[in-house]
């Protein structure tokens, strides 16, 4: 039988809570689809630092090290982006998609959302959060300052990745930039220079602020959306929003290998932490992405088609919930629902 190792971190807030929730979906799955998933416990964030005085400690990296993805919950800061940089998982996919029984959740009309299917492809470890940054006092005083690097190869290799799977989609892929305020960063030139070998695919270039704009009045006129760190975390934040919530959007931080870090778009949640009300869909969403690397379709398959009749039939975390027809539940009540619905008949 196939055998994955994994690392879950579940960090701190309701990172713990959706992790946990998540990794019983995925043991249920390896059971029906005959494959074994050995999980390994890991640490960063403030957890981390408390148990080995580092944020992002060796012995996490040992962990990972040869293992077959990491599991991601959620920390407040710290030790996340040192991760994201160590494994080099510069290939960031987030896909936005409605599930049809929720386009009343939108914030847009169900019209403008119904059958949206965007894949956004966030470069994750180039510019503004690893250039050069620093504190420092002059005459005017103190200021501080963080710079935007781009490597030209840091944006043709995304630029491939994006090209590539717009290849598999649609055929349409949108660059956002800021060209006109920083035209040392010419990602419409380099991703163009790439789109030669790929002469199927229609490439757009577009101002992220008026990107922003059209992903708000016309977001189904997407399809591949490629952004820079900065740009790509802002835009998937809209994109929860067009999906009902931002507790259902998962992605996976994949490197040149393959290998990946897997975690839901959230944050911590500290306003619900703690009172098992957390949507874990996001995070069970990036299991699906994991099991999808790995080529366990029919596993990915199986919690997808439960997660769309659970919520067909009207259950609801807090997050998603509004009175009437629906069924308010908690995280280990959504997840009772999913195990009972991949468990029956009709889905095996
Ligand atoms: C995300 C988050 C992170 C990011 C934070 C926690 C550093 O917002 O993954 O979207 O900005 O990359
Ligand atoms: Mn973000």
């Amino acid at each position: 039988n196939p055998y994955y190792r994994i690392v879950a971190i579940p960090g701190e807030g309701i990172g713990t809570e959706v992790v946990a929730a998540s990794l019983k979906v995925l043991q249920q799955v390896a059971k029906l689809e005959e494959f074994i998933l050995q999980v390994d416990y890991g640490w960063l964030g403030a957890t981390a630092l408390e148990k080995f005085g580092s944020d992002f400690p060796q012995a996490t990296v040992e962990l990972c090290n040869g293992s077959d993805g990491i599991l991601f919950g959620a920390v407040t800061q710290g030790g996340l982006l040192e991760l994201r940089k160590h494994y080099d998982f510069f290939c960031n996919l987030r896909p936005i998609r409605m599930v049809k029984s929720l386009v009343h959740k939108s914030s847009l009309k169900p019209e403008k959302v119904q059958g949206l299917d965007i894949l956004i492809i966030r470069e994750l470890v180039s510019g503004i959060y690893f250039g050069l940054a620093g504190r420092a006092t002059d005459e005017k005083g103190a200021y501080g300052y963080h710079t935007m690097l781009y490597y030209d190869e840091e944006i043709r290799r995304i630029a491939r990745q994006a090209l590539q799977k717009a290849q598999q989609r649609r055929g349409l892929l949108t660059i956002a930039h800021k060209e006109n305020a920083l035209p040392n960063l010419p990602w419409t030139q380099l991703v163009q220079a790439e789109a030669i070998n790929f002469p199927e695919v229609v490439v757009e270039s577009m101002l992220v602020d008026n990107l922003a704009m059209q992903m708000v009045m016309n977001p189904q006129r997407f399809d591949v959306i490629l952004a820079g760190n900065l740009f790509g975390d802002i835009l998937s934040d809209i994109g929860g929003a067009l999906v009902g919530s931002v507790g259902l959007l998962g992605s996976a931080s994949l490197n040149a290998d393959g290998f990946g870090l897997y975690e839901a778009i959230h944050g911590t949640a500290p306003d619900i932490a703690g009172k098992g009300i957390a949507n874990p869909l996001g995070t069970l969403g990036a299991c699906v992405l994991m099991l999808q690397q790995w080529g366990e379709v029919r596993a990915a398959q199986r919690i997808m088609a439960a997660q769309e009749r659970v919520l067909a039939k009207g259950y609801r975390t807090a997050d998603l919930y509004t009175q009437g027809s629906e069924i308010l539940v908690n995280t280990e009540e959504l997840i009772d629902l999913l195990l009972a619905e991949i468990d029956s008949k009709q889905n095996s």
